[in-house]
């Protein structure tokens, strides 16, 4: 597992997030000669990175607890001078893998929709991929795993890129993202990421909620220290 020490931070109640491997530092502006480093030992060692934010939620901007976390995140890493590319797979053209292997693993899909021509250029060149997802039945939202089933087209060329996930969920229970968790690291290992952020907000199944919780803070430093 190439995941970096955990902290944990208990939020309210029983909510916790765990941030791995994302040094908080200062959030200095990025050179607009991208080469003076912005906080020593930052995920990006001071360079703008190109990053692919992934939201799945169905819910509009406004309600979506999850896209909220993600804007948090977003506003961070763009004060910083990052570059941010979202893609909405809730209302983006999308199909799901048939598994016919056109693709070979390394090619182009056979559908010719959003994801291959708007998401996948970008993920390509991409520094850092960040999933964004409710907690669907324990899971990632159908919407998400469409888009990670069609990594299979790319899986070499996505592979040893950087990642963070951000998932909201409604239980607070301390087991409520386990299984997403596992999902995640596991996702992270076979594609050789390195994961450099986890939110999981439990606790947070309204808008309300989320903007109560302390998640919103942790995504927006998670962007801001990159
Ligand atoms: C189909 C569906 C399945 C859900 N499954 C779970 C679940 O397993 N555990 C949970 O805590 N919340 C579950 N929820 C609640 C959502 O995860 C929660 O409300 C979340 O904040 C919604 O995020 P969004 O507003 O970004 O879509 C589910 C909601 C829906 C609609």
């Amino acid at each position: 597992m190439n995941r970096r020490t955990f902290i944990k931070v208990v939020g309210l109640g029983s909510i916790a997030f765990y941030l791995s491997g994302c040094a908080i530092s200062t959030t200095e502006k990025i050179s607009d000669d991208n080469t003076e480093a912005s906080a020593q030992g930052s995920v990006s060692g001071g360079k703008r990175m190109n990053i692919v934010v992934i939201n799945s939620s169905p819910h509009s901007e406004a309600q979506s607890t999850s896209r909220y976390l993600a804007a948090k995140f977003i506003q961070g890493a763009r004060d910083i001078g990052h570059e941010v590319f979202v893609f909405d797979a809730a209302n983006e053209k999308t199909n799901p893998c048939r598994g016919c292997d056109q693709c070979g693993m390394d090619g182009a899909c056979i559908f010719d929709d959003a994801i291959e021509t708007k998401l996948m250029p970008e993920m390509l060149k991409a520094d850092l991929l960040v999933l964004v997802t409710p907690l669907y039945y324990f899971g990632m939202s159908a919407q998400l795993k469409i888009i990670v089933d069609r990594f299979y087209s790319r899986t070499s060329k996505l592979s040893g890129k950087k990642s963070i996930m951000i998932a909201t969920a409604w239980n607070s229970a301390d087991w409520t993202m386990e299984a997403l968790q596992k999902h995640y690291e596991t996702l992270v290992r076979y594609m050789s990421w390195q994961d450099v952020g986890q939110v999981w907000a439990t606790g947070c199944g309204s808008r309300s909620m989320v903007e109560r919780s302390e998640f919103g803070d942790t995504a927006y430093k998670i962007g801001a220290a990159l």
